[in-house]
């Protein structure tokens, strides 16, 4: 078969603008995140394998847009499903998460903020519905005003690496965790900002008690918020980190 060359290059343009979590660790043990291999057996009428890293069509440009955040895709990426599997952790334990863009490459955008959030399912996580979840947001990072060095930069500089930290206090139970790179080089345009999330099934384990009330998907972010219509090629000397309150329980 003969492929033409402008569908080579077409080809290669559309999977160089994915992103997304291939590998994952709790406590320092690894989980496997989702592939673009999975996705293409679904295709092929293969089976996703039974992992705890949710399925998503994070194919196109790769990313949820601000014209986007009134639809489903903004909690979990486009056509999002949960993994049939639910990894294990200690409410205090660490989660680290492994971002790849296409092709093994590192995380190409080095401005942004970083941000991660859970939601409790009712029952078990692999029959969560996205659109019923409620985010709570359990960390976030934007940039160091002193060295101008954005969270997704120091990303980048620990091999593509976020570490988030389970709060003490959160009560037992199944738990999506909402993982998410929110890149800002394009967003001093409107509909510029380019949210990558990523979903887990993660159990906590503990004696905390907290069962923070959180937000629908749907309700994260506007398209206007001052920190996703953000002119990042400036000295920045203060960032409206998008999204909810935190809990720091
Ligand atoms: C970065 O992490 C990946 C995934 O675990 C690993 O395969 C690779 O060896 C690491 N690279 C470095 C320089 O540590």
């Amino acid at each position: 078969m003969k492929i033409s060359v402008s569908l080579l290059g077409a080809l290669a343009s559309v999977v160089a603008g994915h992103g997304l979590v291939t590998d994952f660790w709790i406590n320092g043990k690894h989980q496997q995140g989702f592939l673009l291999d999975y996705y293409y057996a679904k295709k092929n009428g293969g089976a996703v394998p039974a992992i705890a890293a949710w399925y998503a069509e994070n194919l196109d440009i790769g990313f949820v847009a601000p014209s986007e955040y009134g639809t489903a895709a903004i909690n979990c990426h486009k056509n999002a499903s949960p993994g049939a599997l639910t990894a294990t952790v200690p409410a205090g334990g660490e989660v680290a998460f492994y971002w790849e863009a296409a092709n093994k490459q590192p995380w190409p955008h080095a401005q942004g903020p970083i941000l991660s959030y859970l939601a409790a399912c009712d029952g078990d996580c692999s029959r969560a519905d996205p659109t019923k979840l409620a985010w709570v947001k359990i960390a976030a990072a934007g940039i160091d005003y002193d060295t101008q060095t954005w969270a997704s930069e120091d990303l980048i500089a620990n091999n593509n690496t976020w570490t988030t930290k389970v709060p003490t206090g959160i009560a037992p139970g199944n738990y999506v965790f909402r993982h998410e790179i929110i890149a800002l080089h394009a967003a001093g345009s409107a509909n510029g900002a380019q949210n990558y999330p990523q979903c887990f099934n993660i159990q906590i384990t503990g004696s905390g008690t907290a069962k923070p009330s959180g937000t629908l998907g749907t309700a994260l972010y506007t398209a206007d918020h001052p920190g996703i219509l953000f002119n990042p090629y400036q000295t920045i000397m203060s960032y409206d980190m998008p999204g909810p309150s935190m809990f720091t329980g």
